[in-house]
């Protein structure tokens, strides 16, 4: 049962065809976090919560959802003892579906409660902190599918 809720967690609007193209920056494949000042211009977060959430994610998400955000590749197949892996955050799978407020929570409380296995991080993590991460994996988002997390109201 518990699965079948994390499942709709993921689903929440069936979406399989979203755009993938990527415009993460070559550069970006350096150990820095690349300067998308070109990008930020017409985002939410600024090159220098940049900065901070490429150090939290770092220090707190790397070892999960992988260099760039990238996830697991089959992160929608079960691993043998059933758990789902890290799912991508580069706007590849289903991050991009939830508004900021509900991404907030999901970093705060984890998914432990729905049946997952990320931990939560509201004891280690302040909102500006959180909010920092998330710009830092939205980074990776091309312009078009931040603009269609802005249209169902991301923002
Ligand atoms: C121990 C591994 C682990 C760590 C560490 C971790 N995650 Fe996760 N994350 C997961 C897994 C696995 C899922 C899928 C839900 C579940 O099983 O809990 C997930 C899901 C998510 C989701 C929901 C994605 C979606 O498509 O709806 C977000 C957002 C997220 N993680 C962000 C983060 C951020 C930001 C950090 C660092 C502050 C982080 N995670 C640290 C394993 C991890």
């Amino acid at each position: 049962m518990k699965k079948i809720i994390l499942l709709c967690f993921f689903t929440l609007t069936a979406c399989d065809q979203s755009p993938s193209e990527k415009t993460v920056n070559p550069e970006s494949t350096t150990s820095e976090v690349a300067d998308k000042s070109s990008t930020v211009t017409s985002r939410w977060y600024t090159q220098s919560q940049l900065e901070v959430g490429y150090k939290i994610y770092q220090k707190n998400c790397l070892r999960c959802h992988n260099k760039d955000a990238v996830g697991t590749l089959e992160w929608k197949k079960t691993r043998p003892n059933g758990d789902y892996p890290p799912p991508p955050l580069n706007g590849t799978a289903h991050a991009w579906h939830h508004d900021i407020g509900t991404l907030t929570r999901t970093i705060k409380n984890g998914g432990i409660p729905l049946g997952g296995v990320m931990p939560g991080f509201s004891n280690q993590l302040s909102d500006a902190e959180i909010r920092a991460v998330i710009a830092y994996f939205q980074s990776f988002w091309s312009n078009e599918i931040y603009d269609s997390w802005l249209e169902i109201g991301g923002l």
